[in-house]
């Protein structure tokens, strides 16, 4: 099998050809493309898709590695190859390393590879691999290049460069990301007999802007947004014996949803730079679609409001919600966003237009409940979330506690219905709970890709 392989390091092309023995490497340097992208698989995806042009009808690779550590905050990261500066000088990088760790304790570091195909049919697919270890006291061996002799993985008293390049091809980065892309375009065995994971189809040349769009709204968890609406709603006819109209809540929930995506999409803006495997830094959706898409959102919202004539509290308390929004995307404090919930909670609750009466003060506990419940479930899970991109065990967890957000809204609207049976208007808002739970399931089963916690 022929692989086409985007570089022009004869250290790479030779652990590559070492790690994948049946296959024909043909070393394609891709110059002068400028490796620019913020992450691994943004500058994997340039340098492959640079020689896949001039090989059109055959698999193509690029790589794109380098260590992260984690005292430095993940740095050199993606500079790897030019820690110190322009051109690559491996001493001084080593040498920059060292100084920079002088005094630290906690070493902890991993080499990433990312590994980024172009198919014999123009698709592309992305795989990763991933060693930890940490960063010794000094450098030690020979053999391997770059960062190899400072480099003691997980389990080892031995750095990279004093592993034979066979003990090193059999836990390192690359080795694991090449194991996959053997089993994609070799025969589909992998050794160790397990299943190839993290394959990424990148699309978004043309045909799949939909799917782009699709992750950019985090259209899986949509619904788990009305709930919060709806719960706030139905305390109306439980305690003080009014509801809302049908029309109130639906309009209720649709401007709920559409501050959401507003947040969602400022969310991505805010980091078009830093966020991996999202669509604006990979540059499926540019940062004026989305800037236009975020000012659409927030319209759409206010139309809603006006239209179906929202009361008077409803606005200060999603104007909270907005600044709530803002504040978090760029702090990233865990806490705003259970606050941000709590405000959604909050929505639904001054929907009533009686909301100024007396009978606001039967509401008042029951709210008070409803939102520090609410606050504290998605504080603690979005503080749990932390890091969930690196680790995908952690990422699928992260998914079922989100998706836990309506079976909570459910089993609320549940537990009131049981409590006030004779409360009618319960009932449509117990469908329209159990819809956002079928809507859910459905999402999650259909679009596994667009699926983001
Ligand atoms: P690039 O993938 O060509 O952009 O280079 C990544 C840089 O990361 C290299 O120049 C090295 O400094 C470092 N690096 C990547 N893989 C290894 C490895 O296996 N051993 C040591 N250093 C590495």
């Amino acid at each position: 099998m022929k692989l086409f392989v985007a570089t022009h390091n004869q250290h790479k092309i030779r652990e590559i050809s070492q790690i994948l023995p049946g296959f024909e490497i043909v070393p394609d340097d891709p110059e002068g493309v400028e490796e620019n992208a913020p992450d691994f698989v943004g500058n994997a995806l340039i340098k492959v898709r640079a020689i896949a042009e001039k090989h059109k009808g055959e698999w193509c690779m690029a790589d794109d590695s380098g260590l992260e550590v984690k005292a430095l905050g993940g740095a050199p990261g993606v500079h790897s190859a030019r820690y110190a500066g322009e051109p690559c000088n491996t001493p001084a990088n080593n040498a920059l390393l060292l100084k920079n760790l002088e005094g630290v304790k906690d070493r902890a570091a991993r080499f990433t590879c990312c590994c980024a195909l172009v198919d014999p049919s123009g698709e592309e697919l992305v795989v990763h691999g991933h060693c930890p270890g940490h960063i010794a006291e000094k450098a030690a061996g020979v053999e391997g290049f770059g960062y190899d002799p400072l480099f003691i993985p997980n389990g080892y008293d031995k750095s990279f460069a004093e592993l034979s390049a066979d003990e090193k091809n059999a836990i390192s980065h690359r080795g694991r990301a090449l194991e996959k892309v053997k089993a994609i375009v070799g025969d589909g065995s992998v050794a160790d007999g397990s299943r190839v994971e993290h394959v990424e189809r990148v699309e978004g040349k043309g045909g799949s802007r939909v799917l782009a769009w699709l992750k950019l709204f985090r259209v899986v968890n949509l619904p788990t947004v009305p709930g919060d609406v709806l719960v706030g709603a139905a305390l109306w006819p439980c305690f003080a014996g009014l509801g809302l109209s049908v029309s109130r809540t639906a309009a209720l929930v649709g401007a709920s949803v559409f501050l959401y995506l507003f947040g969602l999409v400022d969310n991505d803006i805010v980091g078009a730079k830093t966020d991996k495997g999202r669509p604006i830094p990979g540059g499926e959706i540019s940062i004026g679609a989305a800037r236009l898409a975020r000012f659409l959102c927030l319209a759409a919202a206010i139309g809603v409001a006006l239209g179906f004539g929202m009361p008077g509290l409803w606005w200060p308390m999603s104007f909270l919600l907005l600044v709530s929004v803002a504040l978090y995307n760029r702090t990233k404090w865990s806490f705003l966003m259970g606050v941000c919930r709590a405000l959604n909670l909050g929505c639904g609750v001054v929907a009533a237009n009686t909301v100024y009466s007396m009978d606001a003060a039967l509401l008042l506990e029951p709210a008070a409940v409803a939102c520090v419940i609410w606050l504290a479930y998605i504080w603690a899970v979005t503080w749990y979330s932390k890091g969930e991109e690196d680790d995908p065990e952690k990422k699928r967890r992260v998914g079922a506690l989100v998706g836990g957000i309506v079976y909570l809204q459910l089993t609320a609207l549940l537990v009131l219905s049981l409590m006030f049976p004779q409360v009618a208007a319960m009932r449509p808002l117990l469908i329209a709970g159990a819809v956002m739970l079928i809507l859910l399931r459905l999402f999650k089963t259909l679009l596994p890709k667009v699926s983001a916690s």
